[in-house]
């Protein structure tokens, strides 16, 4: 039977509960809509992403990291349109109570689409997550969980600047939890309300945006492949007038083709001087860039890249997915594998499990590698391929006398002999040249 891709995110679903990737959030309580936990081997993965990302990010000298809180002073929010702006226009239907986001449904329709009762009229509702900051619960106390980290960047801007003693064009970049309470949350971990965004701020002088904007554009769909994602299920998205967020001159987003349909991975934003100008406004603070060279004095444009941790995480599990009639397994590109390398003693026997301790313990210091000793070769390998272990090692008799071992393929199943002392370095050389 031939490879095939996923087809249903429902089959990732089961095999991430399966082999402890991700988990609905407070289960044994029935579950929490549109949350959900990392397991061992989920948050190995994301950390790998995230980590991936920053290194991208901050090892450049023109980036500087920033982690800023998820509360911040309500008038930021004003500040930034989303108080007014950050809004969903929503309708129930009468009948079965499923809830709709307006935009989403045909211009004209008066019947729900589940069960054809009549709709409400539409609503708007503010997607940020309000609460109460002290013991008081009054509007005065009122605050947000920050729907997008962006702000906690804007509002440091001249702290940063200053501090880092950096020249414009720079940027800085943040990695964290955001929340939305989104009328229609879904498609597992595509859409929820707690969620990680790695957003990147590129501050730049009015008239290099676009040039700038272009240049991002490119850095980050080529993020996307190198870290294994394949390039025919990417495209962009060029966001029509209609679609622009409040703060955009220019938007595009990185999609990739879920089995859902092609749906956003990341948004970069030409977000000109909305942001600092706003703040300078309802702060009454200069949020002002003066060019030592040029004796020039402006509020810097800005180029935003947004993607999402989770939805990277999908994208990255979604694309990994194959299935062959028998076979499940995640063709993850090594550097996410959660292991590098399953280490196997053919047998359960004494002189078999001593020497591929052995091996684990050479082969640890330099990967991250797993054991297991439970049930027949073939279901040990298969459990590995299902959570996308990249390198099988399996010990055997042949083994104990002239010291070569099996170094079975993943993706194609294909197995090699080596001898023992070389493996650390074949599996690095073949991590090294992956997809060459
Ligand atoms: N600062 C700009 C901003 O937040 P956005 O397009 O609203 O822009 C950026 O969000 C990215 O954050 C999206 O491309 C997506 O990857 C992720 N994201 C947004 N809402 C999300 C949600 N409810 N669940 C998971 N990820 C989400």
């Amino acid at each position: 039977m031939n490879t095939q891709d996923l087809k249903d995110t429902n089959d990732l679903v089961s095999l991430c509960k399966r082999r402890g990737f991700i988990f609905p959030s407070s289960e044994i309580y029935g579950g929490i809509n549109a949350c959900w936990d990392y397991g061992p081997l989920g948050v190995e993965l994301k950390r790998t992403i995230k980590e991936l990302w920053w290194r991208s990010m901050t090892d450049r000298e023109d980036i500087e990291g920033i982690d800023a809180a998820i509360l911040m002073h309500p008038k930021v929010w004003e500040a930034s349109g989303h108080v007014d702006g950050f809004v969903d226009p929503l309708v129930d239907c009468k009948k079965c109570k499923t809830r709709f986001r307006a935009d989403k449904l045909e211009p004209s329709a008066k019947k729900c689409p589940e069960c054809g009762g009549e709709l409400t009229e539409s609503r708007l509702f503010n997607l940020m997550f309000k609460t109460f900051m002290g013991p008081i619960e009054d509007q005065a106390a009122a605050i947000y969980l920050r729907p997008e980290t962006a702000q906690g960047i804007y509002v440091n801007f001249i702290n940063i600047l200053q501090s880092a003693r950096q020249k414009i064009p720079f940027g800085i970049a943040q990695i964290g939890k955001a929340f939305r309470n989104e009328i229609t949350p879904g498609n597992f971990i595509f859409r929820t309300r707690e969620f990680e965004q790695m957003e990147m701020q590129f501050f730049v002088k009015p008239g290099t945006d676009t040039e700038q904007f272009e240049k991002w554009k490119e850095l980050r769909f080529q993020w996307h492949c190198g870290i294994g994602i394949r390039k025919n299920k990417l495209q962009f998205h060029a966001h029509g007038p209609g679609e622009l967020a409040h703060y955009a001159k220019a938007a595009f987003d990185i999609e990739y083709e879920f089995p859902f349909g092609w749906q956003e991975l990341e948004g970069i934003h030409n977000r000109t001087d909305f942001d600092l100008s706003r703040h300078q406004k309802f702060s009454g603070k200069k949020l002002e860039y003066f060019d030592e060279e040029t004796k020039e004095r402006y509020i810097p444009y800005i180029i935003e890249t947004s993607a999402g941790c989770d939805r990277t995480a999908l994208v990255v599990l979604s694309d990994a997915y194959r299935f062959d009639g028998e076979r499940v397994w995640l063709a993850l590109h090594p550097i996410l594998a959660p292991y590098k390398v399953g280490i196997f003693p053919l047998m359960k026997k004494a002189e078999l499990c001593e020497y591929s301790n052995r091996i684990y313990g050479e082969l640890k210091k330099r990967f991250r590698v797993t054991t297991d000793t439970a049930g027949s070769i073939g279901k040990r390998y298969r459990r590995q391929d299902e959570i996308g272990t990249p390198f099988g090692v399996t010990i055997d008799y042949d083994t104990l006398t002239n010291h070569t071992v099996t170094l079975r393929y993943r993706d194609n199943m294909v197995q090699e002999r080596f001898p023992a002392e070389n493996l650390a370095y074949i599996i690095e050389e073949k991590i090294k040249n992956w997809g060459n």
